[in-house]
């Protein structure tokens, strides 16, 4: 069992560092933010992820998992230490390497015998090796360091899951001494362990991330022609699924993808393409189609209503996808502000994002319009002119259609997750829009 520390107790950092403990290696997570770090102690995650909570109580309780900002204490003897802080996009679409620089600096003041430093976070291809120079410049002892990358594939909301169950370890390494050092951290999960170097396991993150982007995209091209066709995006989509080279997964057309990784990472790769002189058109296409599907609900119900003014409009769902907090590059994002441009008087409903949707937006006049947070979904829908559904999470897929007929002063549902069955919704009586359907 080896000693690990790791920086960051983000998505990546935390859930890395838990399940290590939970493989019985002995954890220390390290984080700047001391409030942060208080509450870790006290058993209680600072982000939401199914199953986490148990596994930090456990390995605390067990002593296989502590938390601390002294970073020094932490990395002085650690075997390994997993770089999970962030890489935040640039203006220029480029990630931002500034976290990973001063964590990479603390390394190499604090390090006091040999040490595999491994990068989890998602950098350009070519910046590990960066990191190693960087490291041995400002190096205070007289020890080895190495530097991996070890890309992580976890989705937000089944990252614990994702972790123990994963499809693939990617370890990308530049000698012996780091892989078996890696394989031996990762053996005990007892999934399967792919060996490369550190540059084409920087590129399998970027390929695999903007591949399944690829796919969301195609998958909403071909949506929206359908809908000019009068052919099904749903029925395609299973057509196609039961084809082992296309595969089932990420086949579901909507109102486009979101969240920190997928938009970040297209833009990354573009971006690292056009420095290296090449156009990189697949990535860029999917981008494009991604930014005009997150409003095609909105420009479809403009036109069908003329103006937003005055009118009571039901928003379903903030977050970029169920079973997070998260509203990053969120659909709701760009839509929320167009119709209170226009003066409509929102009330949203979003089981666990309402409170950091009301960070930017607070509740009461903005702009012409007004937004109003609400805890059930029928309040939402009571007296509405029109509702969207940008978020598919369980408790709007329980409203029955009726409801919407019910409840609502004018039953117009723009449906940016294709949720509902066209044909019930249409004979409850809904004036119903999806994407790639008929309606
Ligand atoms: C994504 C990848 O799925 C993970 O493998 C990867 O590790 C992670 O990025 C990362 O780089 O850290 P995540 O962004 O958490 O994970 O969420 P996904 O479940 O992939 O969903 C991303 C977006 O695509 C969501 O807005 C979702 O609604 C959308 N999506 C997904 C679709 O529109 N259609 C689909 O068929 C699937």
């Amino acid at each position: 069992m080896y000693k690990i520390a790791v920086a960051g107790t983000g998505y990546v950092g935390l859930v890395a560092g838990v399940t290590f403990s939970e493989m019985g290696h002995q954890v220390t997570c390290v984080d700047i933010n001391e409030e942060k770090v208080a509450l870790m102690k006290t058993g209680v995650s600072p982000i939401y992820e199914e199953g986490l909570e148990e596994l930090m109580q456990k390995n605390y309780f067990l002593d296989r998992l502590s938390y601390t900002t002294d970073y020094n204490a932490a990395y002085k003897d650690a075997d390994a230490i997993f770089i999970g802080v962030g890489t935040p996009e640039r203006a220029d679409g480029s990630a931002d390497l500034t976290h990973i620089a001063t964590v990479a600096r603390q390394i190499a003041e604090s390090i006091k015998k040999d040490c595999l430093v491994v990068v989890k976070s998602t950098v350009p291809v070519g910046t590990n090796d960066k990191v190693e120079q960087f490291i041995q410049d400002f190096l205070v002892n007289d020890v080895q360091v190495e530097v991996a990358s070890n890309p992580e594939f976890l989705a937000q909301g089944s990252a614990v899951h994702d972790t123990l169950q994963a499809d693939r370890f990617i370890i990308g390494t530049e000698s012996d001494w780091a892989r078996d050092i890696l394989m031996g951290i990762y053996e005990p999960f007892g999934r399967p362990i792919v060996c490369v170097n550190r540059r084409s396991a920087e590129m399998i993150k970027y390929a695999s991330n903007d591949f399944l982007a690829l796919k969301i995209s195609y998958m909403n091209d071909i949506a929206n022609l359908c809908e000019l066709v009068g052919a099904d995006i749903q029925d395609v989509a299973e057509g196609m699924s039961f084809d082992d080279r296309i595969g089932g997964k990420f086949l579901n057309a909507g109102i486009g993808y979101g969240g920190s990784c997928f938009p970040k990472d297209t833009k990354a790769l573009t971006s690292l393409a056009r420095e290296n002189g090449y156009e990189l058109r697949t990535v860029q296409s999917a981008i494009s189609v991604n930014d005009d599907q997150k409003t095609k609900l909105y420009k479809e119900a403009n036109k069908r209503l003329i103006t937003f003014n005055g009118l009571k409009v039901a928003v379903l769902g903030l977050t970029f996808k169920p079973g997070t907090d998260d509203l990053r590059e969120a659909a709701s994002l760009v839509n929320v502000p167009l119709l209170l441009e226009q003066g409509a008087d929102i009330f949203a409903y979003d089981p666990v994002g309402a409170s950091n949707f009301a960070k930017r937006y607070p509740e009461g006049r903005s702009g012409k319009g007004a937004i109003t947070y609400v805890s059930n979904i029928e309040q939402a829908l009571d007296d509405a002119n029109v509702c969207f559904i940008f978020t598919e999470w369980n408790e709007v897929k329980v409203v029955v259609p009726d409801r919407y007929k019910e409840l609502m002063r004018t039953p117009l549902v723009y449906d940016g997750r294709n949720i509902y069955d066209v044909k019930e919704m249409e004979a409850a009586g809904v004036e119903y829009h999806s994407v790639g359907r008929r309606s």
